[in-house]
């Protein structure tokens, strides 16, 4: 049964506090699931101990979909449920095409989505040929503009969260395992940084709600530790895949910030650490959400 501790509060600052009603809730709401298994048959770890670099921070980390409604974390458990799916399906058949000059469709060097199973559990990654970190989404569009003489996918695009959720999909269940040290160790350590950098209006940092809040309401909604190992997410609010990009931009844009560019360097190195932070879950895109 998985339990989650009250959190500390009290460490917002003055202008969130006065802006924004945390409260607290009893955890018992989040209490009845023990697991999920996809399709009956991939086993995700939805909670787990916090990689070394949380020790000290979190007791455990948990899956965001442990906080979800049961209905919500009911879609998620079956494929013919999950609409992001769909989406998924989708890409299977942009994955066949040939795109581009060169006569190419990924599957003339990848021969099949499942080929790139371990690419999700390991991305955002280091890139020793252009001397910077990946995201899923820019390694596509590596493949497209350098190796298929095609125009790359906009960063955000439907087509390309179309592929993030297939390469998703296609490593669900794999343990996170993402790299913080050799050459990727500054870009992680610039995002550790905006991670923990207060924001607009309201100042507020990321670690001010996913840190010290997680479990407790904020408006309508349950805060998770926001983690992006379930990503893409299908959102029954936009019904649509939104990208991790997506998402840290809404959370931004909802302290009354400016935010960062989808694919902007920020926000690269802000994935990388966010997801270092689940390191121990399992992929689990394309989810759903509310
Ligand atoms: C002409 C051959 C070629 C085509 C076509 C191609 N790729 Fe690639 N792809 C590669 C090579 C070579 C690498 C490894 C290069 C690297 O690590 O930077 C790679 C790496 C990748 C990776 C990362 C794999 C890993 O293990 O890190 C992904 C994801 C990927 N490609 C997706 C795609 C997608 C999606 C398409 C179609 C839109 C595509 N590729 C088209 C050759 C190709
Ligand atoms: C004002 C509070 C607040 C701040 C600050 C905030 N978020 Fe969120 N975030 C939310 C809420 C509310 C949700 C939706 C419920 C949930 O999943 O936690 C959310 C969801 C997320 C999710 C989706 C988790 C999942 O499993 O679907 C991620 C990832 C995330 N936030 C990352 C961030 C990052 C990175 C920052 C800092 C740039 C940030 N958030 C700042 C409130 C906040």
């Amino acid at each position: 049964m998985v339990t989650i501790k009250k959190n500390r509060l009290g460490l917002m600052g003055g202008a969130a506090v006065a802006a924004l009603a945390f409260a607290g809730t009893a955890m018992a709401d989040i209490g009845d699931n023990e697991s999920l298994v996809v399709n009956g048959e991939i086993e995700m770890v939805i909670e787990t101990d916090p990689p070394e670099h949380l020790q000290g921070v979190f007791d455990r980390i948990y899956s965001g979909w442990v906080f979800r409604s049961d209905e919500t974390q009911a879609m998620q458990a079956d494929d013919f449920e999950n609409p992001g799916m769909i989406f998924a399906d989708q890409a299977r058949e942009a994955f066949d095409t040939v795109m581009g000059s060169e006569g190419n469709s990924c599957a003339t060097c990848h021969e099949n989505p499942e080929s790139l199973a371990d690419v999700r559990s390991t991305y955002p990654v280091w890139d020793e040929e252009h001397g910077t970190v990946q995201t899923v989404e820019l390694q596509v569009n590596e493949c497209m503009t350098e190796r298929m003489g095609a125009e790359p996918y906009g960063y955000d695009s439907q087509e390309m969260r179309n592929m993030s959720a297939l390469i998703s999909s296609v490593g669900r269940g794999r343990i996170i395992n993402v790299a913080m040290d050799g050459p990727a160790q500054e870009t992680w350590e610039q995002g550790r940084e905006i991670y923990y950098t207060r924001y607009g209006l309201l100042e507020l940092s990321c670690a001010n709600c996913h840190e010290q809040n997680y479990g407790n309401n904020i408006r309508a909604d349950h805060l998770s530790q926001g983690q992006i190992n379930a990503f893409p997410a299908y959102r029954l609010r936009n019904a649509q895949l939104n990208s991790v990009h997506g998402r840290f931009r809404g959370c931004i844009r909802d302290t009354r910030a400016e935010t960062f560019a989808v694919g902007s360097p920020e926000f690269v190195a802000l994935e990388l650490y966010v997801a270092t932070r689940g390191n121990g879950l399992t992929v689990e895109g394309p989810s759903i959400r509310n």
